[in-house]
């Protein structure tokens, strides 16, 4: 390419890549596959590589941040980083209104914006020109640190504003103040990830946003799943400042940046009180913790007016939920065994409320914790609940101890199977090694046939215990033997049960490769690393006979996944999983390997609406993806059949007016055996 044509292209990629980026971290709604992304990535890093004198600090392609900071520098706020004054119930904020009232009585007819208080880490975003030079911790609200590559990382982050083309034009300076936090999905995800690995797990969103953004390796930052929401305008200097609350958040919503959703503006502090009130129980339905809601004085002169309390503006103020901390007594310990053999303890407590929810169960993380933090049995405790977070010990109460409190001693064996327990040196996991662990095994089967792997509907954990106790089952290939007439004689199991739980058993033969190897719950191998055994593989054959050195060629695969990954697979028991699955057909390989396969649905598109009871949604799609089909969005000329089940929408009306065959899921099977 010519040089020209290379710089042309490469400022091409930079704006696409800054949209989806913004699409996809910002607006939630992506509109290329991550695939496509990370193409489009690539080309750039190649362009970048060939040319790196072209690198600027605002590509896409610096926010992996991989050099090492030693310390951080100091950097001084350009306006105080101020706090806020709390309110605990409605009587509070109403008196604050009075008394801010007192001071300006256009108080009493100015209108307020109520936001979520986001429960993560202040940060502050500098920009020049719409260029992201700095970003800083709030430190003592005067002098913060530097921790501009940490936040780089943070893909919500824009590294340039406007993010898209048509965003008003950036002003000369802008320096945003926003809060830094991690969902209550991604948090458990991580520390199931993290628990799977043997490693030690955190103890809530919050500490853990803040330990990320603060770390002297950036990469470790750039591997948090943080997220950035931005409320507040620290300094501006350009044309046509926003004059209230709430064009602050429209403003900054245009050039780019991530703003609470559920801002609103209310008119009177009734209204107010009325919505906080709603919040308190409205919180869980946000995908991230909040601690209460921040009630702000719209108009921002008259805000500013107002002055401070000392650190806390009077034009502000944070509504703070009830508290959901609470101490009880901890009447047992008992110790679970989950999917990988991991010992989780427990903490049996004396039932107690914490904020509408009766609390008998808390989890104690594990071993070490309770060494470390001293916990007895019989201690008084004290317990938090974060929201929909698995409520957790913090300690115990000392002061409340009656010298009757025993010291807990962890478990030699199993306390399952009764076989020894085992310790890795360095982990803070301990293990059951005994394949043949009854709880392990449901545990290994409810994970072969969850959502995330195999997604086998309509078998739940019960099912799962019911055949595991029947002896109908003992690994997940043996689901693949099931007995119709052995079915028929459980409990609770009719003709029409049986015949769904088959037929949806039979569907899991057309998942993806990726998702067996995740289903087969080998230590450390989630769902990423699962994609990427099954690409650089294409089937468990070749998987199973890779060696470390094959292993470890792979990106983002260690020495010791690699081992894990060895370890199962030369594993007898694990053995004759892989040759019942064989013998059962239950043996996908890698889609572009698929060719020799049948494809009776080549060249053919189908609609799906409604709810079917053999597939999931994403099931029915790879189903007939693996048959050669595509799945389209909607009906037109060119679909040849529309797959309708229950309660279907609009769609198949449409397929009736066009004159398309409409089937239903038995038909769907018909069709790819008599195609
Ligand atoms: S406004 C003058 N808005 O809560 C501006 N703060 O307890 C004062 N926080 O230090 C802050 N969400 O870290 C504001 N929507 C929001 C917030 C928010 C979370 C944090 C912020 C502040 C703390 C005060």
């Amino acid at each position: 390419m010519k040089e020209q044509e290379s710089l042309d292209r490469l400022q091409e990629l930079r704006a696409v890549i800054h949209e989806h980026n913004y699409r996809y971290h910002v607006l939630d709604a992506p509109v290329i596959s991550d695939y496509e992304y990370d193409q489009l990535l690539l080309e750039l890093r190649k362009i970048e590589a060939e040319h790196p004198e072209w690198v600027t600090p605002d590509s896409p392609t610096q926010r992996a941040g991989a050099e090492i900071a030693e310390r951080f520098v100091k950097v001084q706020h350009p306006a105080p980083i101020l706090s806020l004054a709390n309110a605990f119930s409605g009587a509070d904020l109403v008196a604050w209104r009075d008394r801010i009232a007192r001071l300006d009585e256009r108080v009493l007819t100015c209108d307020y914006v109520l936001e979520p208080k986001l429960d993560g880490l202040t940060v502050v975003l500098h920009y020049a020109d719409g260029l992201f030079v700095r970003g800083a911790t709030r430190g003592n609200g005067e002098v913060g640190e530097d921790i501009t590559t940490n936040l780089k990382t943070v893909t919500s982050v824009p590294l340039r504003i406007p993010t898209r083309k048509d965003g008003p034009r950036p002003p000369k300076r802008l320096v945003v103040r926003g809060e830094v936090f991690i969902n209550r999905e991604d948090f458990l995800a991580l520390n199931a990830r993290l628990s799977e690995g043997g490693e030690r797990t955190y103890q809530n969103a919050r500490n853990t946003a803040a330990g990320s953004l603060r770390q002297l390796d950036a990469s470790i930052t750039a591997s948090r799943p943080l997220r950035i929401l931005n409320y507040a305008i620290v300094d501006f200097q350009g044309q046509d400042a926003p004059a209230s609350q709430r064009e602050t958040l429209e403003y900054l919503a245009r050039l780019g940046f991530a703003v609470p959703a559920e801002a609103a503006v209310y008119k009177t502090i009734e209204e107010v009180v009325a919505a906080c009130e709603a919040w308190v129980d409205r919180r869980k339905t946000l995908p991230f913790e909040i601690d209460g809601m921040v009630v702000k004085i719209n108009p921002l002169q008259l805000a500013a007016s107002l002055g401070f309390v000392g650190k806390d503006p009077r034009g502000a103020i944070a509504f703070k939920f009830p508290a959901q901390e609470v101490t009880t007594k901890l009447n047992d310990i008992v110790v679970n065994v989950g999917r990988t053999g991991v010992l989780t303890p427990n903490a049996v407590l004396e039932p107690v409320e914490i904020g509408g929810v009766i609390v008998r169960q808390a989890t104690l993380h594990n071993f070490d914790y309770i060494a470390e933090k001293d916990i007895r049995v019989g201690d008084r405790v004290l317990i938090k609940r974060a929201g929909e977070v698995i409520p957790y010990v913090i300690g115990p109460v000392a002061d409340a101890r009656t010298g009757s409190e025993v010291a807990y001693v962890p478990p030699s064996v199993c306390p399952e199977c009764g076989e020894p327990v085992s310790h890795v040196e360095g982990e803070v996991a301990w293990y059951c090694v005994n394949p043949a662990c009854p709880e392990q095994r449901v545990r290994n089967i409810e994970h072969f046939v969850s959502r995330a792997t195999l997604d086998i509907v309509g078998l739940g954990i019960k099912i799962v215990e019911q055949l595991v106790r029947a002896k109908m089952v003992e690994d997940a290939a043996d689901l693949y033997a099931l007995d119709r007439a052995r079915l028929l004689g459980l409990e609770g199991f009719a003709e029409k049960k049986v015949d769904n739980l088959l037929a949806s058993i039979e569907a899991s033969k057309f998942r993806p490769l990726a998702r067996l190897i995740f289903a087969l719950g080998i230590r450390g191998v989630g769902e990423v690393v699962s994609a990427d055994l099954a690409g650089a593989f294409g089937n468990l054959d070749a998987l199973a006979s890779a060696n470390q050195e094959d292993l470890e060629r792979i990106e983002g695969i260690g020495p010791n996944i690699a081992e894990a990954i060895l370890d199962w697979f030369s594993h007898p028991a694990n053995k004759k999983v892989l040759r019942k699955l064989k013998a059962a057909g239950m043996w996908p390989v890698q889609t572009q390997d698929a060719v020799s396969g049948r494809q009776p649905f080549a060249g053919k598109n189908f609609v799906v609406t409604g709810t079917l009871s053999s597939f999931s949604r994403e099931g029915v799609k790879e189903y007939i993806q693996a048959l050669g089909g595509k799945v389209v969005g909607s009906v037109s000329k060119n679909i040849s059949y529309v797959v309708a089940g229950e309660n279907p929408g609009s769609k198949l009306d449409k397929a009736r007016a066009l004159g398309i065959p409409v089937i239903d899921e038995d038909g769907l099977r018909q069709l790819a055996e008599t195609l």
